[in-house]
């Protein structure tokens, strides 16, 4: 089938990659020159497990073209996928311009039918929006052609989002109109072989359903957050109670980790997001709002962790930083728990020697030149001289490091780890002094 994505960022680049993959004619369509130019070159603007090879194959197969002719695309497509950005607004609802500007181009652009998907995620009612924006850029060329607009919100995780796609948990389709389901269907038949995975329903619900999932895990997050918090004030240890809630079946382990916090490009503003459309419709979505109230605090916890330990005078303190994506597999640094951490050490007057696996570049590009943070090329380099160890993100490699080289690095041996990725007994034995989530502080 012709396709065409709008949008090629972690969502539209790894959309057009696995549609091309099992064989679809697939454009992708995007504003950033330098981003289209880095992909036809054969580069990988992102770091994403298992896309650079899937994107070279079919690039080079000429099943996936990446260009910036906004009309080629929309003639291209009999279905335009719509994934582009819907960061914050201003006051935190979601912003729409991207989509809507989309939606324009593809009115301005297109003589026959098309299935328009909205695969970014918007809020309740986005879709009806599009449709208008089409309609009128139709009017406005005295042109009257068919078209559906559908819901198809995309549940992909970075990190995974190749294996997300290529074997979902469900396709969520939001349409009425049949035409629009059985072109989608056809669609997406490849990644749903081994069951039916394809989940037709209207269109709001679809809408609605994409800020139910993300509302509900940050929801297990901060509720988790908040219950470490609490463990930490009664000397309970955090970990204990997930397991023993975990262990119940309608609890189940997974998402249940305490921490510093979520971060990312999805979580912190689909919450928000949530919280002020339901604002607009009178509606006080009081939970949702704790959610993130829970996580906004989460996120300073680390820095006051580091501060009461060092009686609040950071002044010529160099924290070692393992860790600046959002979570591990992955260089997003959106929203990151990382990030409020640095920016809260600069302010009290302290340096940073930072290191991640995949994050670096994009580090350097959020915060070029400054004294106060040095990107160290190894894990261990960012020791080298530092007052202590914050871990924040938790890749492999940070967890089972040497920790008597940890030691003899650091000025003076205490780790604080944002994950809880460590043991406390065993940095007793070590010998060092060991702050975690939920879990109290252990003297060495
Ligand atoms: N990143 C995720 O894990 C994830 C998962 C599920 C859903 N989503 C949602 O998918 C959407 C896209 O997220 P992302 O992380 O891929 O964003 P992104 O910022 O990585 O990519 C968005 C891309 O859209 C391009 N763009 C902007 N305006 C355009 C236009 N008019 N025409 C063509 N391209 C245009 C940008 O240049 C950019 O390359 C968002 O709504 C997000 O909430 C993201």
């Amino acid at each position: 089938m012709k396709l065409t994505i709008h949008g090629a960022g972690y969502v539209g680049l790894v959309t057009g990659a696995c549609l091309a993959e099992v064989g679809n004619d697939v454009i992708n369509v995007d504003v950033d020159q330098a981003k289209v130019d880095k992909l036809n070159g054969g580069g990988i603007p992102i770091f994403e497990p298992g896309l650079t090879d899937l994107v070279r194959r079919n690039h080079e197969a000429g099943r996936l073209q990446f260009t910036t002719d906004l009309e080629a695309g929309v003639r291209h497509g009999v279905v335009q996928f719509i994934a582009v950005g819907t960061p914050p607004d201003e006051d935190g609802s979601a912003d729409l311009q991207h989509v809507l500007a989309v939606a324009s181009n593809i009115g301005r652009w297109m003589d026959d039918y098309k299935v328009i998907v909205d695969k970014s995620t918007v809020p309740v009612g986005t879709a009806d929006r599009v449709a208008a924006v089409v309609r009128q850029a139709l009017d406005d060329r005295g042109q009257d052609v068919d078209f559906d607009v559908v819901s198809n919100p995309e549940f992909l995780k970075e990190g995974a989002a190749v294996g997300d796609f290529m074997k979902p948990d469900r396709i969520v389709i939001g349409t009425n109109s049949e035409q629009a389901a059985k072109i989608l269907r056809r669609v997406y038949q490849p990644f749903s072989r081994n069951h039916d995975k394809l989940i037709l329903m209207d269109v709001r619900s679809a809408e609605l359903t994409k800020y139910a999932a993300n509302g509900l895990l940050a929801t297990k997050i901060s509720f988790m957050n908040e219950l470490a918090n609490l463990a930490e004030l009664y000397d309970a240890d955090i970990e204990k109670v997930r397991i023993g809630i975990g262990s119940d079946p309608r609890i189940g382990y997974s998402f249940i980790y305490p921490g510093c916090g979520y971060g990312g490009s999805c979580f912190p503003k689909d919450v928000r997001a949530l919280s002020r459309s339901a604002e607009q419709i009178g509606y006080r979505a009081e939970l949702i709002d704790a959610v993130e109230a829970i996580n906004n605090r989460q996120k300073e916890l680390l820095f006051d962790k580091v501060s009461a330990h060092f009686n609040a005078d950071l002044k010529g303190k160099t924290i070692a930083l393992w860790g600046l994506a959002f979570k591990p597999n992955t260089d997003d640094m959106r929203e990151a728990p990382s990030r409020s951490l640095m920016e809260s050490v600069w302010a009290a007057g302290g340096h940073v020697r930072a290191y991640d696996p995949q994050a670096m570049q994009e580090a350097g590009h959020i915060y070029g030149e400054r004294a106060d943070l040095l990107l160290c090329e190894s894990a261990e380099a960012a020791l080298e001289g530092a007052d202590a160890l914050v871990v924040v993100t938790e890749w492999q490699e940070f967890r089972s490091p040497d920790f008597d080289g940890v030691k003899a690095s650091l000025s003076e041996p205490v780790i604080f780890d944002g994950r809880n990725i460590y043991d406390p007994d065993t940095m007793q034995e070590v010998g060092i002094t060991y702050y975690s989530i939920g879990r109290g502080a252990r003297a060495a």
